[in-house]
């Protein structure tokens, strides 16, 4: 199958739930990062990481009613791994740190804070808050950590009800001109 296949299969299955807390489906809100990441020119790798940085969502069962967490699910792990097998770095990392450059966000940028939605607030909380003067320069050296944090503001700005977003078939072809290719 072919990557854009995958990603059609999964959000197929998946994509219609509803995205935590928001009032979005999964689908919804992933096309939305999406657009705005393309409206702000950003390169096909950071447009199809915004399109697909909760895949692994998609690929977990976690329930729908966020007070159930009692731990975080750690989807951006369960991501990375799945886009580190087809796609090159550039893809993946932003979605590895993308978590994570919510709690640098909040540590660095004090009006970051005040404006996440009160669902992203609950599990800020479970993701560890703000990061430490030590996590921040950790966070700092990582290689794609400014792709992280461009990826969070798409995140966040992906979670407008009725906002009807170019839909799933517009990225298909941009998938697989940057997926490797896949064996068998
Ligand atoms: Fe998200």
């Amino acid at each position: 199958m072919t990557v854009s296949g995958e990603v059609t299969a999964l959000y197929t299955r998946r994509g219609a739930g509803s995205y935590f807390g928001e009032p979005v489906s999964m689908l919804e809100h992933g096309l939305q990062a999406a657009y705005f990441a393309r409206a702000e020119g950003a390169p096909a790798s950071l447009v199809i990481a915004a399109l697909l940085h909760d895949i692994g969502h998609l690929l977990d069962d976690v329930p729908a009613d966020i007070h159930d967490w009692h731990a975080d699910a750690r989807h951006e792990d369960v991501g990375r791994a799945w886009l580190a097998q087809r796609f090159g770095p550039e893809v993946s990392e932003p979605v590895a740190l993308h978590v994570a450059a919510k709690r640098y966000l909040c540590a660095t940028d004090p009006s970051y804070a005040r404006r996440l939605s009160p669902a992203s607030v609950l599990t800020l909380r479970l993701q560890g808050g703000p990061m430490s003067a030590a996590e921040v320069a950790a966070f700092e050296a990582q290689s794609h950590f400014r792709e992280g944090v461009r990826l969070r503001h798409w995140d966040d700005q992906g979670k407008l009800a009725g906002f009807n977003a170019p839909g799933l078939h517009e990225y298909l072809e941009m998938i697989d001109a940057l997926a490797r290719p896949q064996a068998g």
